[in-house]
């Protein structure tokens, strides 16, 4: 495996999907607590920082514990750190160098360099520039711009570039970490979703033995591929609770129960509707809503829990980046929104955390969850919010307000479907807002509510384009609410991106 070593950049988590891009598996540990390494590891990358290693306080580590251990490949302040603590010298760049360029000349004879194209086109992303190298680094790419681009250490297996090979703009960024990868560090490229499932069902096997675990499921595929994945490694001693709060699409939660159950789960569906309704009733900030939502739902989990007789262990479907972020060298970022799930359920529950997804990456849960023949519906489906429908419904819940919105909703989630639109967003949705507005009916005025519609283009949800649908399709899913659905004479489509609007409204 590989170790890459954070310095906060945020093309950290990138070079970790190009490596298991490569089938070769990698992990991510900040640079200020690296674990013992193990015999496993073959080779270690240094990221890229926000930070510039001229000034006082910036990250920086003994490079002794790997170099000339272990080869060695330091990204853009990576390389700068491995320059400016060899006596070269990293000076700020006369213009801050931002974008796409081409390599002049490349040292086909070095194997980092092996089969890259002379003028290969990279991308660039840095503040300093390395000035000058010791003796024994030699320059193997240049730009016009930046004489080091890259260079190799005599004597060592330890290189640095300058640009982001991880970036897909660095056209043969991928070719290059290849053969860091796979030729100068000797990994074999086997890691795939087969070998993830048959190893980690072994291990899980081993961990629980006869033991119990109780797995809240929520309908979406992280915590339906972890639940697999522990219902294959111990099968009936794993408890699965499938809430219905109320907040659920239309006819979510008798669909998906009746999937859970045909996959063979032993699943537990337990309607809380009116719980989760006198929760929130009368709420009308955000804020206070998914509290209410939070509590309510650890309420009736470990009520649930309780259940279940000698249950040792708590299954959850943390994946990868949700570990990352909550261990990432900058330190939270501002609280926007409260809905981290990591360490999201509290101590009293005194359940050992079982969480067999924490080294995966989204799309490789869902090839993971293919291999375990998770139906396409479940895998494909878009991601939906834990407080659900409450925080698209604008002010105050109520089971009315709700029945509305599942209905505006599912016209337009299958508008999306028929027209064969929703692969192609990323997350969809309705918004009721708390506005009326005046229309005609026949001769009728009407006095009624006004929903937004929501679809947006984004690759992980920390920003987001508004989708640009054909008109066409807005206006027959238009034309089909307004029809339909009593209470609503107006729709609105939302055109913000995120920054600065976000996906949901609250
Ligand atoms: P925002 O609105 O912050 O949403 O742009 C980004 C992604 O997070 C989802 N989201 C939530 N998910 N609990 C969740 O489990 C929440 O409270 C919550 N708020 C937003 C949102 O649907 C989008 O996918």
């Amino acid at each position: 495996q590989i170790l890459i070593l954070d310095f906060g950049s945020q093309y950290t988590q990138l070079i970790a999907r190009r490596v298991r891009e490569l089938n070769v598996y990698c992990e991510i540990h900040p640079y200020n607590n690296i674990p013992v390494i193990s015999p496993d590891v073959k080779g270690v990358i240094l990221s890229g920082s926000p930070s510039s290693v001229r000034e006082d306080g910036a990250p920086n580590m003994h490079l002794a514990a790997f170099r000339q251990k272990l080869p060695l490949l330091g990204v853009c302040y990576g390389a700068q750190l491995l320059a400016h603590t060899s006596g070269g010298e990293v000076q700020p760049s006369s213009i801050r160098e931002y974008g796409r360029a081409k390599l002049g000349t490349v040292d086909a004879g070095s194997p980092l360099m092996r089969g890259i194209d002379q003028h290969s086109q990279v991308w660039m992303s840095h503040g300093d520039t390395i000035t000058s190298i010791p003796e024994s680094f030699h320059i193997i790419a240049s730009t016009d711009s930046v004489r080091v681009a890259a260079f190799q250490v005599e004597g060592e297996e330890t290189y640095g570039i300058q640009f982001h090979p991880e970036v897909t703009h660095s056209l043969q960024g991928k070719e290059l970490l290849k053969n860091f990868v796979v030729d100068i560090c000797g990994c074999s490229q086997d890691w795939d979703p087969e070998s993830f499932v048959e190893s980690t069902v072994a291990q899980l096997q081993e961990k629980l033995g006869d033991d119990k675990v109780v797995l809240g499921l929520s309908g979406g595929v992280d915590s339906s591929v972890a639940a697999m994945l522990i219902h294959r490694a111990i099968g009936k001693n794993l408890y699965c609770v499938f809430v219905d709060n109320g907040l659920l699409r239309k006819d979510e939660f008798e669909d998906v129960l009746a999937s859970y159950e045909s996959l063979g789960l032993n699943v537990k569906g337990v309607d809380s509707k009116e719980q989760f309704y006198t929760a929130l009733a009368g709420l009308t900030d955000p804020e206070a809503k998914r509290k209410a939502i939070g509590k309510t739902f650890i309420d009736v989990f470990d009520h649930e829990a309780h259940q279940i007789e000698g249950v040792a262990w708590l299954g959850q479907g943390t994946i990868y980046p949700d570990v990352i972020e909550s261990v990432s060298v900058k330190g939270p970022s501002a609280t926007i929104k409260s809905h981290h799930n990591v360490g999201g359920l509290p101590d009293f529950m005194k359940l050992k955390v079982v969480e067999p997804l924490n080294t995966l990456f989204k799309d490789e849960v869902r090839a993971v969850g293919r291999t375990l023949g998770l139906p396409e519906a479940i895998l494909g489906r878009h991601p939906f919010p834990g407080p659900g429908l409450a925080i698209r419904i604008l002010g105050d819940v109520t089971p009315e307000k709700v029945d509305i919105l599942q209905q505006v909703d599912a016209l337009f989630i299958n508008g999306l479907n028929r027209d064969g639109l929703y692969d192609k967003v990323w997350q969809a949705g309705a918004m009721l807002l708390p506005v009326q507005s005046v229309g005609v009916m026949g001769d009728e005025r009407t006095y009624e509510r006004v929903v937004a519609l929501r679809a947006v283009t984004s690759v992980d949800g920390m920003t987001a384009d508004w989708a640009h649908l054909p008109y066409e399709f807005l206006a027959n899913v238009s034309n089909d609410i307004i029809n339909r659905v009593k209470g609503v004479n107006r729709v609105v489509y939302d055109i913000s991106s995120k920054p600065p609007a976000t996906i949901e409204w609250e």
